[in-house]
């Protein structure tokens, strides 16, 4: 259409990702830059966050044109992530993309993020090698850093959000029992990876919320129940065994509350025809496997994007501006502020 190729922006928390599509939903050019500042002050700090991604923009745009084999002037149409997230980022990342359509003359389309993420399992086939695309309804579960949310996918646009975190989101909860460990930021993987070697029955750790009706979560019970266990250990190092059978009981409690939580969204709603994971903890085996028994007992598909379009990233900013279009909506105001909260 003559609103492609289109150029997307993604500056919400600490990657900073622009990416290129095509009419389709190809991916013509993409480069992302994830910041590494934030390890050494185990998280992300947001003010050095917005000024990583004003100093990476420019020249990450300038790659992406490149990597696509196309100039500033090709680009019909300008998006970027308008909210929910860390203000300053919105700011920068907007902004930027702002800036360049009307440099251009070009319109601008503001994104938001959640809406991106439960989309990212419609991504042409090109993207997805082996996953067919839900039909809707679905259920999409969001679990990353910054999120922890149900909801349910009616079609473009028409979401019901049947519940979420009433204090930590789910990847922030396996980062601070990562760091309680003695493991590094992120903690998800490294959590994951030390869990093989334990005992997930060693501990007993509560299930917050779980055989409550509703699809709410809750982690901080969770997380506090562990910091008990380890109170024996003072300022002594925590011996690899017991780490280890902390870090599986843990897992273990996480994947039986989502496992409940995802089995009362199902009886909340009407038949759906997939369970779709997004978010990048959606990266672990052990919630994967549980969650696809599930779908496997409703008998519906279960998606999860691959990897890299679990976690944020620019294309599926791109996408969910394509599906919009694809709708006949029309691209934005341009005057229109970012938003941290996007309800
Ligand atoms: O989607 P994402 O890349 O960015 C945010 O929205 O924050 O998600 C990052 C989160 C981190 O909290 C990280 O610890 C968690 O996802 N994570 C994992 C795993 N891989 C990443 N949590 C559990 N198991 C994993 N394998
Ligand atoms: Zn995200």
């Amino acid at each position: 259409s003559s609103l492609t190729p289109l150029l997307a922006i993604e500056t919400s928390c600490d990657d900073t990702a622009c990416a290129i599509l095509d009419s389709h939903g190809t991916l013509l050019g993409e480069s992302v830059l994830s910041q590494e500042d934030h390890a050494a002050l185990g998280g992300v700090v947001p003010e050095i966050a917005a000024r990583a991604h004003l100093k990476a923009l420019p020249s990450l745009v300038d790659l992406t044109l490149e990597r696509a084999g196309l100039a500033l002037s090709d680009i019909a149409l300008f998006a970027a992530t308008t909210g929910p997230g860390l203000i300053g980022g919105l700011i920068v990342g907007s902004s930027y993309a702002k800036g360049l359509a009307m440099a251009r003359g070009k319109p601008f389309m503001g994104i938001n993020h959640i809406e991106a993420h439960i989309l990212t399992p419609r991504l042409p086939a090109s993207l997805r090698p082996e996953e067919t695309a839900p039909n809707f309804p679905y259920l999409a579960l969001l679990v990353s850093g910054g999120h922890c949310q149900c909801i349910l996918v009616e079609g473009v646009g028409q979401y019901r959000r049947l519940g979420g975190t009433i204090d930590d989101s789910a990847g922030e909860a396996f980062d601070k029992v990562a760091k309680m460990l003695g493991l590094g930021w992120p903690g998800g993987p490294a959590l994951e990876a030390l869990a093989k070697e334990g005992n997930p029955r060693a501990y007993t750790l509560p299930r917050p919320l779980k055989g409550r009706p509703g699809c709410d979560f809750s982690f901080s019970g969770l997380k506090t129940a562990v910091s008990r266990h380890l109170e024996p250990f003072g300022r002594e190092a925590l011996p690899r065994h017991i780490a280890a059978d902390l870090a599986a009981s843990f897992q273990q409690a996480v994947a039986d509350v989502m496992t409940d939580r995802v089995k009362q969204a199902l009886a909340m709603v009407p038949p759906v025809t997939a369970l779709v994971v997004a978010g990048g903890v959606a990266a672990n085996q052990t919630l994967r496997q549980r969650l696809e028994n599930i779908a496997q007992e409703h008998h519906i598909a279960f998606l999860a994007p691959p990897l890299r379009f679990c976690t944020d990233n620019a294309a599926m900013i791109g996408w969910a501006a394509l599906e919009r279009l694809y709708q006949g909506e029309q691209p934005g105001d341009i005057a229109l502020a970012p938003r941290p909260r996007w309800p």
